[in-house]
């Protein structure tokens, strides 16, 4: 099948070159022209474990292309998927459409024979009803079906997901839409992966409901990790006692210190938004969203403890930027409250992260930045881990209190093990695993 994915972002370049590999022929869309070329020469616009391999491939083989032209894309095409970004609104917390509106009107222009509109952002409910009526606006001789199909990606396990999903949701409204879907995931219906067939606003709500759900896992762990702090328990051991009733899960109870990223502090807040709108709040995510919020700037208290009290005119080395490991996306990362407090607090910031620097350096003012964790330490009073890259996990430690001006570290992500830091002479502190440590 034809196949138009508008808008080369992290979504439309994943979902594109993974349905190219799907055997489709998928022609990716997007405005930026500077983007556009280096998407023709080869270069990824973002790091995403074997995306450029896959890209490469299916270029090779011709059936994955790159164009700023709409129009002539959308012609022909059995499907048009619409990944354009969906930011939080700037004031109010709502999702942005505008992006998602104008790619609609662009798609409207082009049609021809029908086709089948799929929003692949995450979008609040009732989209597709709007996505609808402005192509029949601009098109009322439009032969269409718009389907919502939400994207369950996780950023650095992306090419993973979408080729082997837990699930593929599908708010479809006619049975021809219902036929052309299933034809673009056949794949995976011959692998039986699950498939959710639904009513569009359904499926538009599930994504939020999905991504909430997941947030509020990880911030009920983290308060309890809070509260084995304060209590002496061991909050792994508490995920884990809990984690293995299969009603409750054992995924997402890692403590630490917040979640960021691109999806759940937008969409959370999103779903907050029309829920509020609706007049039916969602209290539980409100919450959610608040203790969030105040926690990772919080995790410069642990920092602060660690050193005694103060870290006026000491220096911090701190390993891993980016919310989480094997991505280069700073966006929402605690890194940036728990740097920002730091910095409030008169500390100086040593930095190394694998793959974040460079995003680091449009959201940070005033970091030193080094290109191994070892000369990031020399010197430095305290070592905070934020992201566990695996690099950060087996650190050479004679090696760091030989550098360290002292042996404190922070590990927000809990990769050491206490008792054998303890044995190693460190003044260690992690999240939720007994008594917090301080200097002296
Ligand atoms: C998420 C969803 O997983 C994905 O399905 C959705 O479509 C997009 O949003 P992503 O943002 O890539 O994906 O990251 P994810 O791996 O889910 O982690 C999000 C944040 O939660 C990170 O900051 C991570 O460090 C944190 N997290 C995750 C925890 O703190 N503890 C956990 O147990 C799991």
């Amino acid at each position: 099948m034809r196949i138009t994915m508008v808008g080369s972002g992290y979504v439309g370049l994943v979902s594109g070159a993974c349905l190219a590999d799907f055997g489709h022929v998928v022609s990716c869309i997007d405005t930026d022209v500077k983007k556009v070329e280096a998407l023709k020469a080869g270069k990824m616009p973002i790091f995403e474990p074997g995306l450029e391999e896959l890209v490469a491939k299916n270029v090779r083989q011709q059936r994955l292309s790159f164009s700023t032209d709409l129009a002539s894309a959308v012609e022909g095409a059995g499907a048009v998927f619409i990944a354009v970004g969906t930011p939080s609104r700037r004031g109010d917390g709502h999702a942005d459409l505008s992006f998602v509106y104008e790619a609609a009107r662009a798609i409207a222009a082009g049609l021809n024979g029908f086709t089948v509109i799929v929003t692949k952002s995450t979008v609040p409910v009732g989209t597709g009803d709007e996505v609808e009526r402005i192509i029949r606006e601009v098109r009322p001789d439009a032969d269409i079906s718009v389907v919502s199909n939400p994207e369950f990606l996780r950023e650095g396990a992306a090419i993973g997901d979408f080729k082997r999903p837990d699930r593929i949701v599908l708010g479809v409204e006619d049975k021809r839409a219902e036929v052309v879907m299933t034809e673009i995931y056949r794949p995976l219906f011959l692998n039986h992966a699950p498939f959710v067939f639904t009513s569009r606003r359904t499926s538009e709500l599930t994504k939020y409901a999905a991504n909430a759900f997941l947030a509020t896992k990880i911030t009920f762990i983290n308060e309890i990790a809070d509260l084995c702090e304060q209590v002496g328990a061991n909050v792994q051991d508490v995920a884990r006692g809990i984690g293995l009733d299969q009603r409750i899960g054992s995924k997402f109870l890692h403590a630490g210190p917040g979640y960021g990223g691109s999806c759940f502090p937008k969409d959370t807040s999103a779903l907050i938004k029309t829920a509020q709108d609706y007049g039916s709040p969602i209290r539980i995510v409100e919450m959610v969203a608040a203790v969030n919020d105040q926690r990772k700037r919080a995790m410069a208290r642990k920092v602060l403890t660690a050193c005694g009290g103060s870290v006026r005119g000491k220096t911090i080395a701190i390993l891993g930027l980016t919310f989480k490991p094997n991505t280069d996306d700073m966006r929402d990362s605690p890194a940036i409250s728990i740097i920002t407090a730091l910095q409030d607090a008169g500390a100086k910031i040593n930095v190394f992260d694998p793959e974040g620097m460079d995003q680091a350096r449009l959201v940070l003012n005033d970091l030193t930045f080094f290109y191994d964790p070892y000369s990031c330490c020399d010197k430095a009073d305290a070592l905070v881990i934020v992201t566990e890259w695996d690099a950060f996990r087996a650190l050479d430690l004679d090696r760091l209190k030989e550098l360290l001006n002292a042996p404190i570290m922070v590990d927000l992500r809990n990769i050491y093990d206490p008792e054998e830091m303890a044995r190693q002479n460190f003044t260690y502190s992690d999240v939720g695993r007994g008594k917090q440590t301080a200097l002296n």
